[in-house]
């Protein structure tokens, strides 16, 4: 087999019927003219239009064939509310089953004939509108499979492949999901072609179409690392229709079928023991004691020492010269500077030279002038600091959307802004929060005068948003997101007699300052002053985030590995730098591990404290303590993991997790080497301790 092709079951392996298998080209000028969608001059919405209209007109009109359909029984629902059936290496297709199954038979974008099942391929559609928006084409390759044909089927990859490709990678007849019409080979059509990035050390198409399949009922079979329980090696192109409700469970707890099925209870990091604050707290008999005040302050004073991101608003400048400005401007874009423009693209196009000036140039570094009061403004809606004063993304690959490279950080609304210049197309400001500088889109933002912002710089009473996120209506047409760690100013230091704490919210009307009053109920999203400072506190306000989306630098609602420590310490009343590799810099105690063993590693990993932090290179975790065999555990927004022997021909695979996970230290952070071996520093937030004690 072609090395391009990867592991996958190839198409040639399908039923091939009067479709001969013909170079690309000649298949698609042989093919109906309503089926060509697949050639690059339609646009890919317009095609799924058609298709979808061509595909309507043929089920209403009974064109539909297929095995043994009596549409008066009832068919087998694919996502009924019953379990969903279960068909692997030791659950055979039950008897009557094919019987039972609603199958159509539909045509892919090549014009290639396929029978599934009817409520699957509703939902294929479905999914595959929505991938379309992200400019992503999925096709079917295999669908339906009847026993006599997966027996061919394995007759030919034995030959081709070999016994034990066949073990890894093909069912038994009788033992397929494929008999079941639920269950889908995509393939992902690029410029008119099936492209063969199954596997991949960067994040594949296939990988893109993972995240969006719980949202249309499907999940993917066979998931990486999971060989063990479901009998099968990774396939990224298998997935399987189960259900809205249940993909999305399924989807969100990390599982399997098969651990769905049974309970999900041992295998799921998110409802195993370790996957609960409170088995980490009952650890951690003495982990409620709380750290005094003086110890906070002089902590916080320890880090802004260390940090420059770190800033004292209490006593902010009124001013600062044009070199002092050059300097901090500077210092946000060249967080950018290892990017050639060459390298990056911007709307899934490589980044003109001169567009990436243009950029650069509307930092307007120029016009400064020789001394700049400060201005005072608030955020009025969760927004992005960027690294230049641009909203569009720019990314390392051109299907990315998740990695965008002028992302800084995202900040909360009622966030205190120091304002320090202006972008040349008055569309941004620089600005400098408590822990960031970069470029805020001046829509996101409203000014005020220095006394006003002091009250919510240093406010002398605050809530503290203590969910991981917290949606809060000001009014009938603004509801805003706030993430944890967020404050706001109480306009009286007791909860109101109706149980809700009133707040101010900073808004902009019309351009000019106002502040709303907001009745915040009080239960346990919200605190008044931060949360007590305890190793435990710590613990139980990870496992917020348990199961959370990962969002670089916050985008996409998310957090990544240095927003979410950032977050948790925030809670408590604790700065943090926005970035990882900052925050270790940080560090009030910190463990150099980097030329130690994988045992002395170990050693000293054991001897933290819940609530330290662990550093790999440009990555921060939260340890949680060992567990009851003594393993350590940490707790972390995880972007991507390596699966070795997993991709292409046996080599490792990066899967995009993109998840806030529990984990122990056993999971390779790279293609080779586990967590634990590359772990380079261990970080404590402690004024009075150290780590060893
Ligand atoms: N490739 C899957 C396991 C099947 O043959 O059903
Ligand atoms: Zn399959």
């Amino acid at each position: 087999m072609p090395s391009a092709v990867g592991k996958r079951v190839p198409e040639q392996f399908e039923p091939i019927k009067s479709f001969t298998k013909e170079p690309l080209n000649k298949s698609l000028r042989a093919s109906a003219g309503s089926f060509s969608d697949c050639r690059r001059q339609i646009p890919l919405d317009v095609a799924m239009l058609r298709l979808r209209a061509l595909l309507a007109a043929a089920i209403g009109f009974g064109f539909m064939t297929g095995a043994p359909v009596s549409q008066a029984q009832a068919s087998v629902s694919a996502s009924s509310a019953a379990a969903p059936l279960l068909v692997n290496k030791t659950h055979k297709l039950p008897d009557d089953y094919e019987s039972t199954v609603s199958l159509i038979t539909v045509k892919n974008c090549f014009g290639k004939k396929f029978q599934i099942e009817r409520e699957t391929y509703e939902h294929f559609l479905e999914l595959r509108e929505d991938l379309l928006k992200s400019g992503i084409q999925i096709e079917l390759e295999s669908a339906y499979r009847s026993v006599a044909r997966q027996r061919q089927l394995i007759g030919e990859l034995r030959a081709k492949e070999g016994e034990e490709y066949v073990k890894n990678f093909a069912a038994a007849p009788g033992y397929s999901e494929h008999h079941t019409g639920l269950a889908i080979d995509a393939t992902i059509v690029v410029n008119g072609s099936s492209v063969a990035d199954y596997y991949g050390t960067q994040e594949t198409l296939y990988q893109k179409m993972h995240r969006k399949l719980a949202d249309h009922g499907f999940i993917l079979r066979y998931p990486p690392g999971k060989s063990g329980v479901t009998g099968y090696d990774y396939e990224s192109w298998h997935i399987r229709y189960v259900g809205k409700e249940t993909a999305q469970k399924i989807f969100l707890q990390g599982l399997t079928l098969e651990e769905y099925l049974a309970g999900g209870e041992e295998t799921s990091a998110m409802k195993s023991k370790y996957g609960s604050a409170e088995y980490w707290t009952r650890r951690n008999p003495g982990g409620d004691t709380i750290m005094d005040e003086s110890g906070l302050e002089n902590l916080q004073e320890t880090f802004r020492k260390k940090c420059a991101a770190l800033v004292n608003l209490a006593d902010y400048p009124d001013a600062f010269s044009r070199e002092e400005l050059r300097k901090k401007i500077a210092s946000a874009k060249s967080a950018f500077w290892y990017f050639e423009p060459e390298e990056v693209y911007e709307n899934g196009v490589l980044l003109p030279r001169a567009r990436y000036w243009q950029v650069v140039d509307n930092c307007a570094f120029n016009a400064l002038p020789e001394r700049q009061a400060v201005r005072f403004a608030l955020t009025t809606t969760r927004a992005n600091l960027r690294y230049l004063p641009a909203s569009v993304g720019w990314y390392e690959d051109s299907y990315d959307t998740h990695y965008d490279l002028l992302q800084g950080t995202a900040v909360n609304p009622a966030e205190p802004l120091a304002v320090l210049a202006e972008s040349r197309d008055k569309r941004f400001c620089f600005v400098e929060t408590r822990n960031f500088s970069g470029w805020l889109d001046k829509d996101a933002m409203v000014f005020t005068n220095r006394e006003k912002w002091m009250e919510y710089a240093a406010p002398k009473n605050f809530l503290v948003i203590t969910d991981d996120s917290k949606k809060i209506q000001v009014d009938d047409n603004l509801s805003l997101t706030f993430q944890m760690g967020s404050r706001l100013p109480l306009r009286r230091p007791a909860p109101q007699a109706d149980g809700t704490w009133l707040v101010s919210v900073p808004v902009d009307a019309n351009g000019t300052f106002r502040e709303e009053t907001v009745r915040i109920p009080a239960d346990d999203t919200v605190h008044k002053g931060w949360l007590p400072y305890s190793e435990n506190n710590l613990v139980r306000q990870a496992f917020r985030f348990l199961g959370d989306l990962y969002g670089w630098g916050g985008l996409e609602e998310g957090v990544d590995c240095a927003l979410f420590t950032a977050d948790v310490y925030r809670s408590v009343g604790i700065n943090f730098p926005a970035d990882a590799e900052e925050q270790m810099l940080a560090m009030p105690v910190s463990l150099d591990l980097e030329k130690m063993s994988e045992k002395d590693k170990f050693a000293a990993v054991t001897k933290l404290r819940p609530g330290d932090l662990l550093f790999t290179d440009g990555h921060v975790m939260m340890y949680l303590g060992r567990d009851d065999k003594g393993e350590p555990h940490i707790i972390q927004a995880g972007s991507s993991r390596w699966f070795p022997g997993e991709g292409e021909e046996g080599g490792p695979l990066k899967y995009y997790t993109r998840r806030v996970t529990v984990d122990d230290l056993r999971w390779f952070k790279g293609s080779e080497k586990t967590c634990l071996e590359l772990i380079i520093n261990a970080g404590c937030v402690r004024a009075d301790k150290k780590a060893e004690d």
